[in-house]
């Protein structure tokens, strides 16, 4: 047993397990001062005020592992819900590129960008990919997140596809860091079909879904639906026969230019969609009415050096928010979802509660794991973050640093 003890600030986000935190329920932490936690195996036993949880557990707590967290704060393990992380090589001559005014669409259409980790990628194998996939999810956890949505996207033909959902899958049961898969066959156009990319829709469609869906190797399915990418209406074929094999979707939208990705996730029942720089007042009112998760990427906005998503607009009008790093090699070459933390106060008008309950409660809602993770209460797995700060102000406030002190997963003391 682990006995987490008497920390200055206890984050436990409870009571959103069945519905994301929406509106001012997002500011909400629940925080317990001197609070305490107690760990039984791989799930979380008991959590409260230090002295409470002394006296109900007085027996088994003198047997406990102690974890001294006076003077700093404890909140669920952080969740990444929207990452690239399965990929090779790097893109950082095109960020010169972009420094000298190239845009990251023009990179992409001359042949680089996606296209280019999608070559590098291809021509990676499965155990290439997977030792450095595996750097990347130490790098995460040991910046305090727990668990990952990883998407596919740079194969773009149904081997390579399944080569990353199988590196993805296999980190799943190898790594600590849980991984939430998604398959992404429509991140770009293959080149082998420039000319009618009509005919990878019909691929996606016809082959790599039902053979993703026979090997139960991903839960979701995205689509880049951008101008020059996919058309909404080639977005919503592929969301559509992606449920017929029970794959979720989800959708990039809205990311470069207003193109009805936020209508179009509404209206295919996407669990998410991501991006949402430049949604439409129509596109936003219809996710709140639904209740469509907006996954907000600002480290996205902040590398491309583009306009913010409206963050404050969006949480006000209803919409429940996440946050992601959208972890990539070229849109977004970060694993620091703190950091995240800090543009989305700084650059979309949140506040700090509203980013903590972006990157746990509503993360796990955007991934479906909100009955198992993202706040700290009974029966919930044992994913705990132990930050080194005096209160959750610092986690967005002393800005690109990394103040976790221990991280537990699943139970075990897996960085300290
Ligand atoms: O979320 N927008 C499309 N996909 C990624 C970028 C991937 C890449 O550039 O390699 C994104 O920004
Ligand atoms: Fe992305």
């Amino acid at each position: 047993m682990l006995y987490i003890k008497k920390a200055a600030q206890l984050i436990t986000l409870q009571g959103h397990s069945d519905t994301p935190a929406i509106k001012e329920q997002m500011k909400n932490l629940y925080v317990i001062e001197n609070g305490s936690v107690l760990v039984q195996e791989n799930k979380i036993l008991a959590v409260g005020k230090d002295e409470d949880i002394r006296q109900q557990f007085h027996e088994v707590i003198d047997k406990a592992e102690v974890i001294k967290a006076e003077n700093k704060i404890v909140t669920p393990g952080l969740i990444d819900p929207h990452t690239h992380l399965v990929y090779a090589g790097s893109r950082e001559k095109e960020y010169v590129m972009r420094l000298q005014g190239k845009t990251y669409m023009d990179i992409m259409n001359e042949g680089g960008g996606i296209h280019a980790t999608t070559r590098a990628t291809q021509e990676s194998s499965f155990e290439q990919l997977y030792m450095e996939t595996a750097k990347r999810l130490d790098v995460f956890l040991l910046n305090g997140v727990t668990t990952v949505e990883i998407k596919s996207g740079y194969g773009l033909s149904l081997e390579h596809e399944l080569k990353q959902l199988k590196v993805a899958k296999q980190l799943n049961e190898d790594h600590a860091v849980d991984i939430v898969s998604t398959f992404m066959g429509a991140h770009a156009v293959s080149p082998m079909f420039k000319t009618n990319p009509d005919l990878f829709v019909d691929q996606i469609i016809q082959e790599m879904i039902p053979a993703v869906a026979e090997s139960r190797i991903a839960e979701f399915n995205d689509v880049f639906c951008e101008k020059g990418v996919f058309t909404p209406e080639q977005s919503r074929r592929i969301l559509e026969a992606g449920k017929q094999f029970g794959l979720i979707p989800k959708i990039h939208a809205d990311e470069i230019e207003p193109y009805g990705g936020a209508e179009l996730a509404v209206e295919v029942g996407a669990i998410s969609a991501d991006h949402l720089l430049n949604a439409s007042e129509r596109g936003i009112k219809m996710m709140a009415e639904k209740g469509v998760i907006g996954v907000l990427l600002p480290g996205t906005a902040f590398f491309l050096m583009a306009k913010f998503a409206p963050a404050r607009k969006m949480i006000d009008s209803g919409i429940p928010i996440a946050l992601s790093t959208d972890a990539n090699p070229g849109s977004s070459p970060t694993f620091s979802l703190q950091f995240i933390m800090n543009l989305g106060c700084l650059q979309m008008g949140m506040t700090p509660e509203e980013t903590i309950t972006a990157t746990t409660i509503n993360a796990a809602h955007a991934i479906g794991r909100a009955k198992e993770i993202g706040s700290l209460e009974p029966g919930k797995k044992a994913d705990i973050a132990i930050f080194n700060v005096p209160n959750y102000l610092f986690l967005s406030y002393q800005y690109g640093m990394n103040h976790i002190d221990t991280v537990i997963k699943s139970g075990v003391l897996v960085v300290k």
